[in-house]
């Protein structure tokens, strides 16, 4: 069971997996996870603690948003672009009780909870912990599971969806290691979207 985690954080995914249930939440906190835990090794001076437990709560405000509402409050053009900022402070709220009842060894909630709180709307980190949830966050979007989930949002095949993330995501990358990684994983899906197209059309020959 503690394959992808350190069992450190194992509490942690079990009292926020209830929330996770919406927007393929689950595997998108999992998978920003690892990617959290692949900077880190580029950063050891970050608090690893306060970065991981940041991230496995980050997007639990989700849950409280409308199930009907959760497509438009995303992308270039969303129809409530207010629900972002709700879904940060919907997250603080049911992230609270938790962290202080989980008491994560030399976690500090407050910190945890002023990343939570800003974590897609506060363009800007403001601690080097922060900046890793951002950038691990971002990146899910530019693997293979991100592209899959944000053509189905959105209805876009892969190949736009790449390129939509090389030009909007990519320039919001805030280090060097979060935008090389953000790179390769352009190339993969590019790569991947072109065998697609190529396979369609050699199914119309
Ligand atoms: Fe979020
Ligand atoms: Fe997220």
């Amino acid at each position: 069971m503690s394959g992808a985690l350190l069992p450190r954080d194992i509490a942690t995914w079990c009292a926020a997996r209830p929330y996770l249930d919406v927007r393929s939440n689950d595997e998108h906190t999992l998978i920003s996870y690892r990617l959290a835990r692949a900077l880190l090794r580029l950063r050891p001076e970050v608090d690893e603690a306060t970065v991981l437990t940041a991230i496995l709560f980050h997007d639990v405000g989700w849950k409280a948003i409308p199930a009907d509402k959760l497509v438009d409050s995303v992308g270039p053009k969303p129809k409530y672009p207010e629900l972002q900022r709700v879904h940060e402070i919907e997250g603080v709220a049911i992230a609270r009780p938790h962290l202080q009842a989980l008491a994560v060894p030399g976690v500090d909630v407050e910190t945890v909870l002023a990343i939570i709180d800003g974590h897609d709307t506060r363009k800007q980190a403001i601690s080097p912990e922060d900046e890793i949830v951002k950038e691990a966050d971002k990146l899910w979007r530019f693997t293979s599971h991100g592209v899959k989930t944000i053509c189905g949002w959105f209805g876009t095949p892969p190949k736009e969806t790449v390129a939509m993330l090389e030009d909007f995501v990519l320039p919001q990358m805030l280090t060097k290691d979060g935008r090389a990684m953000a790179e390769a994983l352009v190339a993969q899906g590019q790569a991947m979207a072109w065998l697609d197209d190529m396979m369609h059309v050699e199914a119309m020959r």
